[in-house]
């Protein structure tokens, strides 16, 4: 029997990753012959890990919290929008065995929002909430939409701002505190902030929102997310999770590796089926 070509993903924690379902769905739909597996790396160890993943004669990896700038350095090369973003989700071994780096989760945002959810970018007034790592990697994809304008909150107005200086070559865009969001309206708003990890809501005036705004959280769960009940309490015209992101952004991972694309729609039903057994 011929041995399957290796994959995985490298967190921590990462126990309650939902990408080997998620990779194993696509490889019996596409049928690739694949395996793919968790694992949980120590702090620190993200260079010796992969280097022997990949020694080992790993095909690509998956890197999720907290290595996505480590995996970013350990890369031979770097897609531009992995350059852009400043970290890397996806590795994968070229035929000449040097590893590329990229990074598909704001391509997987645009496609959940666009080609899911119906939802559009192109004109639209948008708002992102945060500044961290997940905003600085959607910010190119959403750019390239063409929004009407985009303005970036975040607790930290500094970092907001700083953010909106680095992209301003690629589009309208300003960054400050929640402050500059004032009497403002938006047609999508979307949190990429952490706080609703722990249960907060950062404050946002409900006038912000009207009744065709689009409100998209990146996070997911079992439960709506403290900024989506927030949103449809405040009448939004539609609210998402970012489950569909997760699985969107597995399926371009998926591409670069296998160069076949597979259908997401019935893993994400799937996926959400789970999540509302759980
Ligand atoms: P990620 O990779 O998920 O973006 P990160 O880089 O640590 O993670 O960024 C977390 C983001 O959530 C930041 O924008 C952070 O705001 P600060 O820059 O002010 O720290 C935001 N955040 C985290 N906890 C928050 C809270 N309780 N209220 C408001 N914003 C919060």
């Amino acid at each position: 029997m011929t041995e399957k070509d290796k994959y995985a993903v490298f967190g921590n924690p990462v126990k309650h990753s939902k990408s080997p379902l998620i990779h194993a769905a696509f490889a019996e739909q596409c049928g690739q012959a694949i395996q793919y597996r968790a694992v949980r790396v120590e702090p620190g160890d993200f260079q010796r890990a992969a280097t022997s993943f990949f020694d080992q004669g790993g095909r690509g990896l998956n890197i999720t919290v907290p290595f996505k700038t480590d995996a970013f350095r350990f890369a031979d090369t770097l897609s531009e929008r992995a350059q852009r973003a400043g970290a890397v989700n996806t590795l994968c071994r070229r035929d000449d065995d040097t590893v590329l780096g990229d990074n598909t989760d704001g391509i997987g945002l645009i496609r959940d929002m666009i080609a899911n959810l119906g939802w559009s970018v192109q004109a639209m007034r948008v708002l992102v909430i945060g500044a961290g790592g997940a905003v600085r990697g959607i910010l190119e994809p959403l750019l390239r939409e063409r929004p009407r304008e985009l303005l970036i909150v975040n607790r930290t107005a500094a970092k907001a701002a700083a953010l909106a200086a680095e992209f301003a070559s690629l589009g309208k865009l300003a960054g400050g505190g929640y402050d500059a969001i004032g009497q403002r309206q938006f047609d999508l708003v979307i949190n990429a902030s952490s706080a609703g990890l722990s249960g907060e809501m950062p404050s946002l005036p409900a006038t912000l929102l009207t009744e065709r705004s689009c409100c998209y959280d990146m996070v997911y769960g079992s439960e709506p997310t403290v900024f989506m009940r927030w949103a449809a309490q405040e009448a939004a015209w539609a609210v998402a999770d970012g489950l569909g992101m997760l699985v969107e952004q597995a399926a371009e991972s998926f591409y670069l590796w296998r160069q076949v694309r597979p259908e997401t729609r019935p893993v994400i039903n799937n996926l959400r089926e789970m999540l509302a057994a759980a």
